[in-house]
């Protein structure tokens, strides 16, 4: 049978409506002290409706790691109730709604950044400057501190837990070669640059327990030699598979340096590239836009679910024309 966009699927024990997610979209609106607000409730509330999921925005898991001075985090237990407000307002509409945690490392905001930390003292660039080395009690902390976020994160309401392993931030900083040159248990091979993805996801678990969705979105390439690959995150993700519920597949970040051209599903053959090594769901996305498009991709069975975000920036109504109504016309 052929899969459209309008069939059910499972992360974990949790059962969409749909497939088509409403991928994470940093809002810039969050409180000096990173406390979410009515602008968020209202955003997420408002394009709710026809997805079959909501991916909440980047949230920050430490004071010392957030990605903007203006994003939302859950480092402490005063950020639960704001988030708890947009989770009931997605609820309202019968969509589950996960959260993104993310800590920046070397890509934590200058403006509200205490200590840059990051695997090794390797720069970003001038603008974000050099972190410091992580001590192994630096990393036990922040373990510590994604363990926190995910016991918020059910006190919040939310439906499940996506790790951001993407856009060059700290974890995606722990698993590229090209920004982790530790010697430790760290570093090196692929199992020890993996170690900190792995310990941070059993501590979530630890929390959770293994009924509740956790997936992780990964950047498939750095877009440099050297850098990662689908075939080496295949390597380093292949073991927590059993402690995963799906993979939501992005790209770049990790450097300074843009794909060369972003076309129609430009991040979409690292998708299938991935599916082709893992069991559980694959998440497309970049550039998805029309149903047709979609649904040929679902029907190859290139991925099992797509996100789309810009669109929903400007048009909270556009799953709805996407799922429902007329297919929209392409947006570039
Ligand atoms: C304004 C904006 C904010 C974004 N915020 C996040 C974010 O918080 N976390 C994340 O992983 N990706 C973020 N992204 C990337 C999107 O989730 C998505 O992967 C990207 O826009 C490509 O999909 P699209 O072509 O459907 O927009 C953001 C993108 C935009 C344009």
């Amino acid at each position: 049978m052929t899969v459209t966009l309008h069939d059910p699927i499972s992360f974990g024990g949790l059962r969409l409506q749909n497939r088509l997610i409403m991928a994470p979209l940093q809002q810039y609106m969050g409180t000096p002290e990173a406390y979410a607000t009515s602008h968020h409730t209202e955003f997420y509330g408002r394009r709710a409706k026809h997805v079959g999921l909501v991916i909440v925005e980047s949230t920050a898991v430490s004071a010392n790691g957030r990605l903007w001075k203006n994003d939302i985090g859950i480092y402490t237990d005063r950020h639960v109730e704001p988030l708890q407000k947009i989770t009931d307002a997605v609820h309202a509409h019968r969509t589950p709604v996960f959260i993104q945690l993310s800590h920046g490392g070397r890509k934590s905001s200058p403006e509200v950044t205490t200590t840059l930390v990051a695997p090794s003292a390797i720069a970003f660039d001038e603008h974000y400057g050099t972190p410091e080395s992580l001590t192994l009690a630096g990393i036990e902390q922040l373990i510590e501190e994604y363990r926190l976020a995910a016991k918020r994160s059910l006190a919040a309401g939310f439906d499940g837990i996506e790790i951001h392993a993407a856009h060059g931030f700290l974890i995606h900083q722990f698993l590229s070669p090209l920004s982790n040159t530790r010697v430790d248990a760290y570093g090196g091979t692929s199992e020890n640059r993996a170690r900190f993805l792995k310990e941070v996801l059993f501590a979530i678990r630890g929390e959770v327990g293994r009924e509740f969705p956790v997936i992780v979105r990964i950047s498939a390439t750095d877009y440099c030699e050297g850098g990662l690959t689908p075939v080496e995150w295949a390597r380093m993700l292949k073991p927590l598979e059993p402690q995963l519920d799906a993979i939501h597949v992005s790209s770049g970040g990790l450097l300074p340096i843009q794909p060369s051209d972003v076309y129609t599903a430009y991040q979409l053959p690292h998708a299938a590239a991935i599916k082709q090594h893992f069991n559980i769901p694959v998440i497309a996305v970049g550039k998805i836009y029309t149903r047709s498009l979609a649904n040929r991709i679902l029907a190859d069975q290139l991925a099992d679910s797509i996100a789309i975000g810009r669109p929903l920036l400007e048009d909270p109504d556009f799953a709805e024309r996407l799922l429902i109504s007329q297919e929209p016309a392409a947006v570039n």
